[in-house]
């Protein structure tokens, strides 16, 4: 009887079925597999900074809970914190026209969720820097779009240029996702780049997303420019921004999208029906963030740039490995091709044979083949170890 019911069953979405699971998870999955299995494994494979979130953002969500801020507030977001934000992005970004009505307090990926269903429609392309972060492509394709990928190049530090953009737009493009500083690759665009993609985007009549959530996170002074502060930009751009990063706050779940108009609009009427707004107490302690003192950033800059230096150094030193310079970001993309391996089986083996966590360059798009990923948000002595563990790997394999 339930068998005879069970076949019946309609099937899921086609929606769903376009989508593959993320292979950051599955490759976290694998660790920590290993690990339950009694294993040391050295995983470099986290999103996160590994610091805690500073005290008095703590201490001000607490507040908050005491105080009974545990209601439903505005949908999007609390006045002050929306008040903040806009604030930070006139004063910081140049986006003199932000005012809080153009603001939206949400997860900075439930953000990009929106932005690309509120302006992607069925047979849309979207043009993606190549490699990029993982989550673009499928909520691209959940939306019904076509993701195109626009190849970067890793002697030029990962740079989505004007031109290779200029040569992927159709009839059909809709939306341009720039990424800068760029998860997996720690490459920045240059403001000329930002300029000229953003002539691309006025001149074709489209929508440009600019994920800024590494925007902190930057060495050797490398300049950072947001499309939406150059001169017409506002109508086109989608801002989007978040805590998670630079405050070590990725569990709180606090982001914002920035945005006017039609845009704007439909975005707020995404969020009202679907997670209404962020956990109330949570947009408190975001507050204290961005309006309090910012030495938690400077401070976690240090550990950063050291990290970063270990393990370009360790990485030279690894035959058959190469590594461009990262600008930004806690992540290196090094390019392992010299190894003879393919970036998946490069990967596989390194963490069963060598029980060191990387990420594969292909879940980050075709132009990630040959490369991994790995993050540095670590400490010191674990990326002495893995590195180690790395090097003796590839002798051994080679
Ligand atoms: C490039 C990029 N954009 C967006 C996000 C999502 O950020 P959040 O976790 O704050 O939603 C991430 C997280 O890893 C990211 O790397």
């Amino acid at each position: 009887m339930t068998a005879e019911r069970t076949k019946t069953m309609k099937g899921l979405s086609a929606r769903v079925g376009r989508v593959l699971p993320s292979e950051t998870v599955r490759i976290s999955g694998l660790v920590a597999e290993k690990r339950r299995q009694g294993i040391d494994v050295v995983s470099f494979a986290a999103g996160e900074p590994d610091f805690p979130t500073p005290e008095h953002v703590r201490e001000a969500a607490k507040k908050a809970l005491d105080e009974g801020k545990t209601r439903y507030v505005p949908a999007p977001g609390v006045p002050e914190l929306r008040e903040a934000v806009a604030k930070k992005h006139v004063e910081e970004n140049g986006m003199a026209e932000t005012r809080p009505e153009h603001v939206l307090v949400t997860p900075s990926k439930q953000a990009i969720a929106y932005a690309i269903l509120a302006t992607v429609d069925h047979g849309d392309e979207v043009l993606l820097p190549d490699p990029c972060w993982v989550s673009y492509d499928p909520l691209v394709r959940l939306a019904g779009g076509t993701p195109v990928y626009v190849p970067l190049d890793a002697e030029d530090g990962f740079r989505m240029r004007p031109e290779p953009v200029a040569e992927h737009i159709t009839g059909k493009t809709k939306l341009v996702v720039m990424n800068s500083p760029s998860n997996p690759t720690g490459g920045m665009d240059l403001p000329a780049d930002v300029r000229g993609v953003a002539e691309l985007v006025q001149d074709h009549g489209l929508y440009l997303l600019s994920d800024e959530i590494y925007e902190h996170v930057r060495y050797g002074g490398a300049e950072h420019l947001s499309p939406a502060s150059l001169p017409g930009m506002t109508d086109h751009t989608v801002t989007v921004n978040g805590l998670s990063k630079s405050f070590s706050m990725t569990g709180w779940r606090i982001g914002w999208a920035i945005a006017s108009g039609e845009l704007m609009k439909a975005m707020g009427k995404l969020q009202s029906h679907t997670i209404t707004h962020p956990t109330s107490f949570a947009q408190y302690g975001a507050l204290a963030a961005l309006t309090g003192p910012k030495d938690f950033i400077a401070e976690m800059m240090v550990a950063f740039e050291r990290r970063r230096r270990l393990v370009l150094d360790l990485l030279a030193e690894i035959p058959g490995v190469t590594c461009a310079e990262p600008r930004g970001a806690f992540y290196v993309f090094p390019d392992i091709s010299g190894t003879g391996m393919d970036a998946m089986t490069f990967a596989e083996r390194l963490l069963e044979e060598g029980d060191v966590g990387v990420t594969p360059g292909p879940a980050f798009g075709p132009g990630g083949e040959g490369h991994v990923r790995i993050s540095y948000a670590t400490s010191d002595e674990r990326i002495r170890e893995g590195l180690a563990r790395m090097k003796r790997f590839v002798s051994q394999a080679g």
